[in-house]
């Protein structure tokens, strides 16, 4: 079953379908959910994290260790009356964002959707510190060391970090 969300792109209220409901991920402070099997929409309840998320999913994705943004940048998301009927299984697991969701003003942009890896044996232990590397590389400031299993995926084989969230980057 699909359900609406909407979106302010460039002054324009867009209408978003998003896929059935069990397909809908979150993290700490991201809910992920799939327009179609190669886009999704990530967002966030706070728009500083967005952007400085955008900003940083676009860098690493030019150098190859990230998934592409597919944005310009960020804008606003509103989630419907009722939303989080949506989320089921999600409000138990993060009931301080369904709090921070609830009545907020939310912000977020599109992302190519990659296959996410299993488990932590899916990949090698050189695998996991070339990733790390790469990202201190790239972000000296930033601390992009958070591999496990629900933060990377593969594209064309090689890992990729999907989180670029200010928790995962503090
Ligand atoms: N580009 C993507 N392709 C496929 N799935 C994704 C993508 N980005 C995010 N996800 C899904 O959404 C989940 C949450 O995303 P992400 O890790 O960025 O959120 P978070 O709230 O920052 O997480 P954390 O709890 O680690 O801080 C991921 O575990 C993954 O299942
Ligand atoms: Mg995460």
């Amino acid at each position: 079953m699909y359900k609406s969300i909407y979106t302010i792109e460039k002054g324009k209220v867009k209408e978003v379908l998003i896929q059935s409901s069990d397909k809908i991920a979150c993290g700490v402070e991201t809910f992920f959910f799939p327009v179609n099997s190669r886009r999704g929409l990530k967002v966030f309840a706070d728009k500083r994290n967005a952007r400085n998320s955008f900003r940083r999913q676009k860098k690493a994705a030019k150098h190859g260790l990230a998934p592409k943004v597919l944005s310009d940048g960020i804008f606003e998301v509103m989630l419907p009356m009722g939303f989080d009927s949506l989320l089921k299984g999600a409000r138990d697991k993060h009931e301080d964002l369904m709090d921070m969701l609830e009545g907020e003003r939310l912000y977020g942009y599109y992302t190519q959707i990659i296959k996410m890896v299993k488990d932590q044996y899916d990949y090698t232990e050189k695998e996991e510190k070339d990733l790390i590397k790469a990202l201190y590389k790239l972000f000296p400031d930033v601390s992009l060391d958070d591999v496990h299993e629900e933060n990377v995926g593969r594209i064309n084989g090689k890992l990729v970090m999907v989180d670029f969230g200010d928790e995962s980057a503090s």
